[in-house]
């Protein structure tokens, strides 16, 4: 009950503050409705959850909410109910009028196109990304994975053919802890034990580094530098010092996988930025389609691109003229509309917050982090188990307010870039009260003796990972 009170109130105010989020725009038009609790059968919003667990695969266990609308930083179910959405398909905000427009316009003109043949859009995205990034030229694809495969097929290429590295030996060195997609080349070089359990047997060629480990780095180089083709990274794992010896090493591509980090994120437009380091190959995705379709792209030079020929690699709509359009637009967006600069001022408005949560609930919550709007909240799951941030997220959802959960700890905090000052408080004060008023609760209705959370230790190299 406190809960739909609450959830009601937190409406109320959403409601003003949508006034003068989107300009001349209004929501009146939109459905409106209380914070329902979570959809039952008797609900549309119960009933496509019904379809959906019958008719498609369990590959994900989602948040019981369904969107059927959305704008900004809000989203609406089927019922009406309004959402504070801090996930934000990662992207800029949703339904952006400025990149809807390009898409609408795009639409009516031309959608999709094979490479086969030249279109006249794809140029136009391929040129914006070397004027912004600086790299001599793009491979298209559409999905972040897609862009990571790429990178990996192009690495090992270039390794072949620059370095001379021996036939079928090329090896990529990535992160413990890394999350690059789940494709089986990516999954091969992943630590995430659920996604690569019963999917043997994984590709070979990979090994693996803990950032932060300069000195088992170095070693790796000695012992194998001559067959190493690339170092793969997510750069908001941020560690100068350890991009640095790869910096230096000529033999050896440095990929960083800026698909969720990049292009503003985490308040510099590449999140290798912040380290002052300029990686050989830059993987793009998620916000690049300005949350309205998957667009990913792959950046490099000449000299590394060009190892790449015709058959050799691609994909049929990469590149497309609709995906195209829409990422020049969301570029524009980013750049024309500050973005990157509000990234960085707003997320540290938001972290700010998430330090004073962290003192108020310090048995709660072990740890705030995050650069830009990219943030995570880690909840100290000794004391909380067998509570989870599934369970947090659920009870925020209640609230109004919709993350994502990752592993049974990380509360993940990525409000669009274009979220206001009013809606990070709102965000912040609804977990606030779930960790107030709901939190109690859970844990009093608890089940006795139960088991504590496993830390979530990884298969290969048997460490305990630290991925928010
Ligand atoms: C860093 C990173 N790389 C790659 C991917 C894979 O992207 P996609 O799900 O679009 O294949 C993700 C997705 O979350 C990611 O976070």
């Amino acid at each position: 009950m406190a809960a739909m009170k609450a959830g009601r109130h937190l409406q109320c105010l959403v409601k003003r503050r949508d006034r003068a989020l989107w300009g001349a725009r209004s929501l009146s038009a939109l459905p409106q409705g209380s914070i329902a609790s979570s959809p039952t059968s008797s609900t549309p919003s119960g009933h496509l959850i019904s379809l959906e667990h019958e008719y498609s695969a369990h590959n994900y266990h989602p948040i019981p909410v369904v969107f059927s609308q959305a704008k900004g930083s809000s989203v609406w179910d089927p019922e009406g109910n309004k959402y504070l959405d801090f996930l934000s398909a990662y992207s800029a905000g949703h339904c952006h009028p400025k990149i809807i427009k390009v898409l609408k316009d795009q639409a009516e003109k031309l959608t999709l196109s094979s490479r086969a043949f030249y279109n006249d859009k794809f140029p136009v995205f391929a040129e914006r990304l070397r004027s912004i990034f600086g790299y001599d030229m793009v491979l298209p694809m559409n999905t972040g994975a897609e862009g990571v495969e790429t990178a990996l097929k192009l690495a090992r290429k270039w390794g072949y053919e620059k370095t001379k590295i021996p036939k079928d030996e090329a090896i990529i060195v990535s992160c413990c802890g890394c999350f690059h997609g789940r494709t089986l080349a990516v999954v091969s070089m992943s630590c995430d034990n659920e996604a690569i359990r019963g999917f043997g047997p994984l590709l070979p060629g990979h090994l693996k580094v803990d950032f932060g480990d300069a000195t088992a780095l170095e070693n790796l180089f000695k012992e194998k530098g001559d067959k190493i083709a690339g170092f793969l990274f997510e750069p908001i794992q941020g560690d100068a010092g350890l991009l640095e010896i790869f910096a230096q090493s000529k033999k050896i591509l440095m990929i960083a996988d800026e698909v969720q980090s990049g292009l503003g994120r985490s308040g510099r437009m590449l999140a290798c930025d912040w380290e002052d380091v300029h990686p050989d190959v830059v993987v793009l995705g998620k916000a690049l389609g300005g949350g309205v379709i998957p667009v990913s792209a792959v950046l490099a030079d000449k000299d590394v691109m060009l190892c790449i020929r015709p058959g050799e690699h691609g994909s049929t709509f990469g590149g497309n003229p609709l995906a195209s359009a829409v990422a020049v637009a969301s570029l524009d967006v980013i750049i024309d509309d500050q973005l990157v600069e509000r990234s960085a001022k707003m997320g540290e408005d938001l972290i700010k917050q998430l330090i004073q949560l962290q003192r108020q609930f310090p048995g709660h919550i072990k740890g705030v982090r995050g650069r830009g709007l990219f943030s995570a909240v880690e909840l100290n799951g000794a004391a909380l188990s067998p509570v989870s941030a599934y369970g947090i997220c659920l009870k925020l959802k209640e609230r109004g307010v919709l993350a994502k959960p990752t592993h049974s700890t990380i509360i993940r905090l990525t409000p669009p870039l274009s979220v206001s000052v009013y809606e990070l408080q709102e965000g912040v004060k609804a977990l606030q009260d779930v960790f107030e008023i709901d939190l109690p609760t859970m844990l009093q209705t608890r089940p006795q003796n139960s088991a504590p959370h496993t830390p979530h230790i990884c298969d290969r190299c048997g460490r305990k990972l630290y991925r928010a």
